[in-house]
């Protein structure tokens, strides 16, 4: 039988299966870690894909200025990459962004070409305001980050 895919809005429900992605991504430096407690307040935040009910991947929006946001927490479970859903979760963040008239959208990653397929470009990370760079705290590689940053101005 064919799989049924679904990319959705995250609630209540889904902050387990989110915290156990991001903290399988945080235990190999690629994600930041958050909290049960932090995931629950931003859940409103976030988007999930689902495979016949099942979550393997979520990605999330965090607002940093008049027009700018940043995609956050983007992650696809293992055994589930490459079919298309994080290509499916990017298109949700965008037009999630886009509704609520946050037309720069950004990333930090070491994804570039996934996030070049998806129509974003290379940018120099010193072109984002301070702001960008409170969540770096929590970075043990906050003094040599090495991650690249993505941008795509909506229209
Ligand atoms: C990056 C990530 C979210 C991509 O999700 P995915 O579901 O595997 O990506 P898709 O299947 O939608 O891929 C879309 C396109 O990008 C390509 N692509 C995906 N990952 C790629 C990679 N690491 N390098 C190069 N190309 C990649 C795919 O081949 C596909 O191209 P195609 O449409 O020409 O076939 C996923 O690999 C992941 O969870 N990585 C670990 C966490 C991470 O680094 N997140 C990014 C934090 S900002």
């Amino acid at each position: 039988m064919q799989a049924v895919t679904v990319c959705r809005q995250a609630t209540i429900e889904d902050v387990e299966p989110i915290y156990i992605m991001i903290e399988n991504y945080s235990r190999q430096g690629i994600m930041l870690p958050r909290s049960r407690a932090v995931l629950e307040r931003q859940i409103h935040d976030f988007v999930v894909a689902e495979i016949d009910g099942i979550v393997v991947g979520c990605g999330s929006l965090c607002k940093l200025g008049e027009e700018l946001v940043e995609i956050r927490s983007l992650g696809i479970a293992e055994g589930y990459k490459g079919r298309g859903l994080g290509s499916m979760l990017v298109e949700q963040l965008v037009h999630e962004a886009k509704k609520r008239s946050l037309f720069k959208v950004m990333a930090l990653t070491y994804e570039v070409s996934f996030f070049l397929k998806n129509g974003f470009t290379v940018v120099e990370k010193e072109i984002f305001p301070e702001k960008v760079w409170t969540d770096c705290v929590n970075c043990a590689k906050q003094h040599a980050c090495d991650e690249i940053a993505v941008l795509k101005i909506l229209n």
